[in-house]
């Protein structure tokens, strides 16, 4: 056990890409940014240094900041962004934590380039639960856009209308071949034949959620969102932003070239798409190279039963926090909606659907991000920024004894407000996603901080507690759960890392829209259980 020291400085760097320059923000020059290496328990300092003209701050993706809220990183949530010519030293400790993870920018859209891998190793000595093979490869999932990102963000907001899709997916910020100008932009991993590798798959990715898959090649999972599965064979899986996945990939075909593809999966009626992959190569030791590579066949943009296959094949390993009974419900809708136009609001900005402005809401509620941190306000007890109002349960609507699955509200005019769910330290909660939405109804990457939890049921349709069939055998144990299309998921943690946690739809369109809330866990009793002091050098806004 020790601790590392990374030294992050955020700068803008020209690049060329699909036969464009621009500047984009990456951490020391790098695009996809450094890796992060460290061992279960270690410690670890990042000095971040803000050398660019925008504000930012990092997030240490799925990393439950065990006592460490000050340092989580989204932006208004548990800090102030670090303005430039500012620094910020993150510290935290990886507390019974290993596995595939990853770091980003957590203010605007600039997670677009500002991102990188995070990985933690089991302490020496500790086996994985599968044979380790020969070698491992980060595989990060994004997209490239040709605009300025904080302006697209703010411009989108401002239209009231839906962003225009990315430029390009990218697989370790290569486009490849399918894509103007990419025929040698193009990541490769070399193979050999009869070997077998680790592929640490993360999805850092803005505004869709893709498949991915490789030609001829099974994946086994055996890792989601940093905890062990039991293995799963697939031809493909999908991954939203915000979710990583480890796979077995074994070199058992004739000597070749096998095209890996990143396509993509949408629902959506409302937001706009583009149907091209992203490829990059698996290539052979041997492989004569005048022959096409050949493609995997990727499930088409609204196969919402090839995600179901994937995730129905998600058995954890580690159930050592599962709750089996719970305390308290909380029941909360997820999803798009318009708000209206007002006779004061600018005409340029009724560009929605129906004339009125996107929007998207948890229980009816748009989260508008506070002017100082939620954290920041809760802890010094200033007044003002946010409230603890949270409407828990749309009683209104739901009848849980009786369970009425037609009366879901439909996120319909959305109310703008700050409003924080509260919950006891040690609080056993379970929590019901419910999709829905006025425009249209699609695959939610609801993320929560500062935890994992178990994904003890999912299904299509309303909620209905008759009927829901629960796993607490093996229930996956994740960060990042896809609420399927018009669908549910009922997800349990136990309450017991007191902070300001932001829970939210990982798609950064969504979350522009106000698709979030924070959840405030109380101190419990003694020093274990109660959130120190800020740092000094916390940001001020
Ligand atoms: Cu990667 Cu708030 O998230």
């Amino acid at each position: 056990i020790s601790t590392k020291f990374y030294d992050f400085k955020v700068q803008t760097r020209s690049v060329t890409k699909l036969c464009h320059s621009k500047d984009i923000v990456t951490i020391n020059g790098m695009f996809p940014g450094p890796v992060i290496y460290a061992e279960e328990g270690d410690g670890i300092i990042v000095k971040v240094t803000n050398e660019s003209p925008f504000n930012i701050t990092i997030h240490w993706h799925g990393v439950r900041q065990t006592l460490s809220c000050w340092f989580d990183g989204p932006s208004y949530i548990t800090q102030c962004p670090i303005q430039s010519g500012q620094t910020f030293t993150y510290k935290f400790t990886f507390v019974k934590q290993k596995g595939t993870f990853f770091w980003h920018a957590h203010v605007s859209w600039l997670r677009a380039t500002v991102y990188g891998a995070l990985i933690v190793y089991p302490k020496t000595g500790v086996p994985y639960p599968f044979k380790y093979p020969f070698q491992e490869h980060i595989i990060i999932l994004g997209e490239y856009w040709l605009k300025d990102v904080v302006q697209l963000d703010r411009a989108t907001i401002a239209s009231g209308g839906s962003p225009p899709p990315a430029d390009a997916f990218t697989i370790n910020g290569h486009p490849g071949p399918n894509y103007n100008c990419s025929n040698n932009d193009v990541y490769k991993i070399d193979a050999i034949q009869g070997k077998t590798y680790l592929w640490r798959l993360i999805h850092a990715g803005l505004n869709a959620e893709n498949f991915f898959a490789i030609a001829n090649h099974k994946l086994t999972i055996v890792e989601v969102d940093a905890e062990y599965t039991k293995p799963f064979i697939t031809d493909r899986v999908m991954l939203g932003p915000g979710q990583t996945m480890n796979v077995l990939v074994t070199a058992d075909q004739p000597i070749g070239r096998y095209s890996m593809a990143m396509g993509p999966y949408m629902s959506a009626k409302g937001v706009k798409f583009q149907n091209i992959s992203s490829i990059a190569y698996f290539e052979y030791s041997g492989a004569v190279l005048n022959s096409l590579s050949l493609t995997p066949k990727l499930p088409s943009f609204n196969d919402n039963l090839a995600v179901k296959t994937v995730m129905d094949g998600l058995k954890s390993l580690n159930l050592v926090n599962l709750p089996k009974e719970t305390d308290t419900i909380l029941f909360v809708t997820v999803g798009l909606n318009v708000q209206k136009c007002h006779s004061k609001t600018p005409k340029q900005n009724c560009q929605g659907l129906n004339n009125g402005v996107m929007a998207a809401s948890m229980n009816n509620i748009s989260f508008v991000k506070p002017k100082i941190s939620v954290l920041e306000a809760y802890y010094k007890k200033i007044n003002g920024s946010f409230t603890e109002d949270f409407p828990e349960v749309p009683l209104e609507f739901y009848d849980f004894v009786n369970g009425a699955p037609n009366n879901i509200p439909n996120n319909t005019e959305s109310l703008n407000g700050t409003r924080t769910i509260v919950l006891e330290y040690g609080t056993r909660v379970q929590l019901i996603l419910q999709d829905t939405g006025t425009v249209s109804t699609e695959n939610h990457p609801i993320h929560l901080h500062g935890y994992s939890f178990y994904v003890v049921g999912y299904g299509s349709g309303n909620y209905d507690p008759q009927t829901a069939n629960f796993n607490l055998v093996d229930p996956p144990y994740m960060n990042t759960i896809g609420v399927p299309v018009g669908g549910w998921a009922a997800v349990r943690f136990v309450a017991d890392n007191p902070g300001v946690w932001f829970m939210h739809c990982h798609l950064d369109i969504h979350q522009s829209w106000g698709l979030g809330t924070a959840i405030i866990v109380k101190n419990g009793k003694g020093d274990l259980q109660t959130l120190p002091h800020p740092p000094t050098d916390l940001p001020r806004c």
